[in-house]
């Protein structure tokens, strides 16, 4: 049994260059020419087939891996005849033959000679002309992407167009920053090896000629017309003269659809983000993937996720879109400003605290005989004197009672911020939709402070004149659905609050007091809480305490 290690080839001068896929697994039996892995610099993205045929043994690298020419990349059972041939000489002969050696995708273009030089010549401006570089033995090749336009300032490296044959495809950078003033060809060219590209106007040091003959003499330098220096010349790293660039556009890590069309440089992107390219719509030539449609992709997910449209990677299948015309008469009422970002944070709620409701009822005949009791007086001072200044003050009592209802979940997944402070929210129903103004300091006010102060909230929050600062800090929230009706509901917890009420309208109920049914004003409250903060004890505490306080308002002074 002949096992043979299929190294890494002729790389072109590429160093360190990372494995995206790996194409074959242990126990797969391969022909010659087969990709064994896809690896992929920035620039270029190349498979590298296998240069015998045979069984793969074992793996010798992870995605991930970085490489360079000569790393193994497998072992391999030879098959018959090449096992034969290749006797017991386990050196790589595979290795140095030119199947291997045709690998070859890379495609640079030298450093200007002049920058490179050791030389202390001073730095001047200068007008380049950039040509298409040593492609590595391909001839007419197409341009389908302009990189870059006339105006644009480049550095050194970044991509200026990307070429494509029926083999691979390659971006072009360019070999020095400065500014495009020309683009010397357009999207559906074909090119060969020093075909004018740009000219860039860029910073170089102007070595002298004499010092860098290699540069200038060079037989793939391009006559420049602009330019007399070096700028652009040929390949740092030049394949060999029968090396193909084995770039295969459509082989990409994560794209199972051979026919997603992207440069290496969208791939890497794609990949960077996590976007799976065969779920976008190119927008390029030729049905090619551009940075851009990665970009807008992200944009746009960003966008849906944020308004609340999709469920951010939950896994949760969003609502099926649905023509409703097909069903009848319909029309289409634009949302609110307000709308779409209580629907948002409704989502964001909904989904990320896990809920619990629990109902009891406030017996609160004595409390609404006092509050009638003081109409007179509320009308003297100006104020409506509603339920809801007992309930804040009773959520208030509550909370510092049963100190675990006032507090947030840190971010860090490791504390509780425990507040020292009582700011309660009130839900207010507006034209415009729900708005949340906060009172503070709920605790230290009385109530005809409390009073004035929630009908002054409400009122701005209906005229729209709610300042950002007037909705912020709550440590739990009041939702009164009591003058509307109801006998319960699930409030959806504010987060980061841990807690909110739901008071539905007060009714006159038979109550059982031991010797009869008695008539008593009893008002249904719900209590949603967030249960990775607090327990069903703990809310049974709070809400004990606040049904108390409620039925005799007078343990508010105790
Ligand atoms: N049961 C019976 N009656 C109630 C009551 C209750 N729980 N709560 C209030 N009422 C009565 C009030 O006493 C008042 O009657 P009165 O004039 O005879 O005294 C009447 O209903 C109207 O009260 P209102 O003006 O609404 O004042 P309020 O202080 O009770 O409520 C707001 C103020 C801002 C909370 C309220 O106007 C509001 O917007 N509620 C809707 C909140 C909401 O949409 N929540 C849902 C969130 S998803």
């Amino acid at each position: 049994m002949a096992i043979e290690i299929i190294p890494v080839p002729d790389l072109g001068g590429a160093d360190k260059v990372e494995v995206i896929e790996i194409c074959v697994q242990p126990g797969d039996v391969i022909e010659v020419e087969q990709s064994l892995v896809v690896l992929e610099s920035d620039k270029a993205s190349m498979e590298i087939p296998s240069p015998i045929a045979g069984t793969v043994v074992g793996l010798k690298v992870n995605e991930g891996d970085a490489l360079s020419e000569g790393d193994a990349i497998l072992e391999l059972e030879l098959a018959g005849e090449a096992a034969s041939a290749s006797g017991d000489d386990s050196t790589p002969s595979a290795v140095d033959s030119g199947v291997v050696e045709a690998a070859v995708a890379e495609v640079e273009v030298a450093q200007p000679a002049a920058v490179d030089s050791e030389a202390e010549a001073p730095a001047a401006v200068e007008a380049q002309l950039v040509p298409v570089p040593d492609l590595g033995g391909s001839d007419a090749v197409e341009v389908i992407e302009l990189c870059v336009s006339v105006g644009d300032d480049v550095s050194e490296g970044d991509s200026l167009v990307v070429l494509e044959s029926d083999k691979a495809s390659m971006e072009i950078p360019s070999p020095l920053s400065g500014k495009v003033i020309e683009l010397k060809l357009s999207v559906g060219d074909k090119v060969s090896d020093g075909d004018d590209l740009a000219v860039i106007e860029g910073v170089v040091a102007a070595a002298p000629a004499a010092e860098n003959p290699s540069a200038s003499s060079s037989p793939e330098a391009p006559s420049s017309a602009v330019s007399s220096g070096s700028a652009a010349t040929a390949p740092a790293a030049a394949p060999s003269p029968s090396a193909s660039p084995q770039v295969d556009a459509a082989a990409s890590a994560g794209d199972s659809s051979a026919s997603v069309y992207a440069g290496p440089s969208v791939r890497k992107l794609a990949r960077q983000l996590g976007v799976d390219l065969s779920k976008l719509k190119p927008s390029g030539p030729r049905s090619r993937y551009t940075k851009d449609d990665v970009r807008s992709y992200v944009k746009q997910l960003v966008a849906d996720v944020n308004s609340g449209k999709v469920s951010g990677g939950t896994g949760i299948p969003p609502v099926p879109e649905i023509d409703f015309s097909k069903f009848g008469e319909i029309e289409m009422v634009k949302l609110s400003k307000i709308a779409k970002l209580t629907s948002a944070n409704m989502s964001r709620n909904w989904l990320n605290v896990p809920h619990v409701t629990q109902f009891d009822d406030a017996d609160i005949t004595e409390l609404e005989s006092f509050r009638k009791s003081m109409k007179a007086e509320a009308e003297k001072r100006g104020v409506k004197l509603t339920p809801l200044p007992f309930l804040l003050k009773a959520a208030a009592a509550a909370l510092e009672a049963e100190p675990s209802f006032n507090v947030s979940l840190h971010a860090d997944g490791e504390h509780l911020v425990q507040k020292n402070y009582i700011h309660i929210g009130v839900a207010v129903d507006t034209p415009n939709g729900l708005m949340v103004p906060v009172i503070r300091d709920v605790d230290k006010k009385g109530l005809w402070e409390l009073a004035a102060e929630s009908a002054e909230l409400a009122a701005k929050a209906r005229d729209g004149k709610l300042m950002p600062r007037d909705m912020q800090g709550a440590c739990f929230t009041i939702s009164s659905l009591g003058a509307i009706g109801g006998n319960g509901f699930t409030p959806i917890v504010n987060a980061p609050e841990v807690a909110i009420m739901g008071v539905s309208k007060a009714q006159i109920k038979p109550v059982w007091n031991g010797a009869e049914f008695e008539p008593r004003q009893m008002l249904p409250l719900s209590v949603s809480y967030d249960h990775r903060a607090i327990n069903g004890a703990n809310c049974g505490r709070f809400f004990t305490h606040m049904v108390s306080v409620l039925a005799d308002i007078r343990r508010l002074l105790l």
